[in-house]
């Protein structure tokens, strides 16, 4: 072939038709086939008769568990050079790999960068994590992860962006920006999976499409709408159709409806777990459900590569159907700029950490950290006496890195240890490993302890659930033991989820919660503890008073009785316990005080279609400058279907010096107090709406605003 049209400057879906004219049944079939850790040799022929359309590097099933041997760039490039020299068409093979959050340079896990409640920081990072690996070969990240739960005993919590639509989209949108300004991105998992009964991981989910509509898929629809290249289905089923095979979500709401043009792959052998399901024969029957369903391209199970000829062939499958699939993967190679530009972008330049990456990650570490209590022992003086730092994290590069990383390296870490000692020098003890009975020792001879726990990252992430949120074996009362001795001790719990920090709040003379915050641990840290930066993250989740609390979360919907009235509780109480969070969506302190509010409007009515201003005064009560990070809240007194009783619309971080008054500034169209309906349509209703100001979601001040018909216009007028 010496003509090939397609490889011309030209409208991108004039390229796309004119090569697939170009493929055979077998070569569109390879274009949907993307096995795992693809090599020259061993898939020379494959690679050849151009039977790989794509390929992910993971170390299987479980990628993000466990380390493989890390990308090799030769390998990559020598299997393009057959993809593109070799093979009948020459179309270059798609190489993805899970760079969640960082690549060689590693960020805090999403739910702690969720924390920082700062798109720009999030798009910066991800543009960043791309360019590394991109460097590396790697075309195609399996990231953000979307999914909104509000089940902290599932263990992927860790990967997504906490519990509320509206800050979980548009950290994904951002993180879509982020890295596709050299890689693709991919919105995942499509859709219900933070559902998981029980938090058990790939569960069976019960959801209605209301509930789904108003809370689940808004956040893809935001990555779909930032332009995300592909979207990943889901393991779980819903309401018993496995996504893998649910053509209403995936074919008639995604693709139709939003006019996703991307690629949907199959997550990890998912294509092929329809037969695990239950609900197909064999892998042929697999294939044939997923294809109709509107799964593109098949990661890791090979049923299409082996029955999407005979299912066309036989009329099985239309052959539009299969033409649509090689379209979307074709357009997104296309959109990569693949076929201008195949082979691993390297350079002699280091991939990373580097000063300015390391700089990056450690605005993104100090700003994921919330300071959820404090009795006055921090911020902590640097002429301070003496500093003991003690528990499983003082020194353990890979256990502060997270989650899914599969090419941050341990040795790459900043500890608390190596961050510690350089400010303080001979000041700082430590006792590494478990706590003991030296640590009570050197506990007893501090000034200050700082206790560094909570959980491995090998207990958070894919297929890593827990029935317990409380602190690993033996932590508390460890913990207790050194707080009992009289002398601040001051609790940082690492962890990839939100924990029942019920008893560690009563212990500790102040908590940070750390998640995991990634290469640049240990400066991030001391910056906040010795106040150089002042605590800015608020929590992205709920943290339930107890794991009996699950689930408990901003998303509680009005329920026909308010049990409590003196407490405001909704629906049904615990005899035991009381009902509220322990610590509720959005909270976190600050080294100052504010007052929050009230909110004042520029207008009391606003029509359907138009906008309000709101404006919230700030006033700094503490003695130190700090940043408030003002949250608006909205309260929908009377809808068509029950609605949450505060659902996030905005916020905004402002700075206000010690004394000062600031004011956050809004915008708020009524679209945004837009929901799905009992017919499941979109609608925003007239009436009376509440706007609610404040730190967190449990408090706050209210505003009423009424939403009028839209205003007549000219014409209607005359
Ligand atoms: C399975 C996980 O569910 C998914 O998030 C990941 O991207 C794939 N494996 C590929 O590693």
């Amino acid at each position: 072939m010496s003509e090939r049209p397609w490889l011309r400057e030209g409208p991108l879906e004039h390229r796309v038709e004119s090569l697939l004219a170009e493929l055979t049944l077998a070569e569109k079939a390879g274009q949907l086939n993307q096995p795992a850790n693809v090599s020259p040799g061993d898939d020379h022929d494959a690679l050849a008769a151009g039977r790989i359309g794509s390929s992910l590097y993971a170390s299987g099933a479980l990628g993000g568990n466990e380390r493989d041997e890390g990308l090799s760039i030769a390998a990559i490039e020598q299997c393009q050079r057959i993809a593109v020299e070799e093979s009948r068409l020459g179309i270059p093979v798609l190489f993805g790999r899970d760079v969640i959050h960082g690549h060689r340079t590693v960020f805090p896990i999403p739910l702690g960068l969720a924390a920082g409640w700062d798109p720009d920081l999030v798009e910066r990072l991800a543009a960043v994590a791309g360019e590394e690996a991109a460097r590396e070969g790697v075309a195609w990240t399996f990231a953000p992860m979307v999914d909104i739960s509000e089940e902290p005993r599932w263990g992927r919590v860790a990967e997504g962006f906490g519990e509320a639509p509206v800050l979980s989209g548009r950290l994904a949108a951002a993180s879509v920006r982020g890295f596709q300004r050299s890689i693709g991105a991919t919105a995942k998992h499509f859709v219900g999976y933070g559902l998981a009964a029980g938090g058990r991981d790939y569960d069976t989910v019960q959801v209605g499409e209301n509930t789904l509509r108003n809370l689940h898929l808004r956040t893809f629809r935001d990555a779909v709408d930032a332009g995300v290249l592909a979207v990943m289905a889901s393991f779980n089923d819903v309401d018993g159709t496995p996504m893998h095979a649910n053509r209403r979500l995936v074919r008639e709401v995604l693709k139709d409806e939003w006019g996703f043009d991307g690629v949907v792959v199959a997550d990890w052998s998912g294509v092929g777990q329809l037969v695990d399901h239950g609900v197909a024969a064999d892998a042929r029957d697999a294939a044939r459900q997923a294809l109709l369903a509107g799964v593109d391209l098949d990661m890791a199970s090979g049923c299409y590569l082996a029955h999407a000829e005979e299912l066309v062939v036989s009329g099985a499958v239309p052959a539009e159907i299969v033409d649509d699939a090689v379209r979307r993967v074709l357009r997104m190679k296309f959109r990569l700029g693949l076929f201008d530009d195949p082979y691993p972008r390297t350079t002699d330049e280091p991939i990373g950490p580097t000063a300015s990456t390391r700089a990056l990650a450690r605005e993104a570490a100090a700003s994921s950290l919330v300071l959820v209590g404090n009795d006055g022992v921090l911020p902590l003086r640097e002429d301070v006496a003496s500093l003991h730092l003690t528990g499983p994290f003082v020194d353990d590069g890979e256990a502060l890195l997270g989650t899914w990383v599969l090419d941050g390296r341990g040795e790459d870490v900043a500890t608390p240890l190596a961050a510690f000692t350089e400010l303080l020098g001979e000041r700082v003890s430590h006792t590494d490993g478990r706590f003991s009975d030296l640590a009570c020792h050197r506990t007893r001879e501090a000034a200050v302890t700082v206790a560094l726990l909570g959980e491995h990252p090998s207990r958070s992430g894919e297929a890593n659930s827990v029935a317990d949120l409380g602190l690993p074996a033996g932590q508390l009362e460890a913990l207790r033991q050194l707080c009992d001795l009289g002398k601040p001790v001051v609790a940082v719990v690492f962890a990839g989820r939100p924990l029942d920090l019920t008893e560690v709040l009563r212990a500790a003379s102040a908590v940070l919660v750390a998640w995991h915050p990634g290469t640049e641990t240990g400066p991030a840290l001391a910056d906040v503890l010795f106040g150089r930066r002042e605590p800015r993250g608020r929590l992205p989740m709920t943290f339930p008073r107890s794991t009996g609390h699950v689930p408990s979360s901003i998303h509680a919907r009005g329920t026909s009785r308010v049990i409590d009235f003196s407490r405001d509780v909704w629906g049904g109480r615990y005899l035991d316990a009381l009902t509220q969070p322990q610590l509720p969506f959005g909270f976190g302190l600050a080294y100052t005080t504010f007052e929050i509010g009230p909110p004042a409007l520029d207008r009391s009515q606003v029509p359907l279609g138009g906008e309000v201003g709101v404006q919230v005064p700030v006033a700094n009560t503490g003695g130190r400058p700090g940043r408030a990070v003002v949250q608006l809240y909205l309260h929908d007194p009377v809808a068509d279907v029950t609605r949450p009783k505060v659902e996030l619309l905005d916020w905004q971080a402002i700075d206000v010096d010690a004394g000062a008054t600031g004011s956050a500034r809004f915008t708020v169209s009524t679209d945004a107090f837009g929901y799905y309906g009992r017919d499941l349509s979109r609608r925003v209703d007239t009436g009376l709406i509440r706007l609610i100001a404040g730190p967190d979601a449990a408090h706050g001040q209210a505003v009423e605003l009424t939403v009028t018909e839209p205003t007549a216009t000219r014409e209607d007028d005359a």
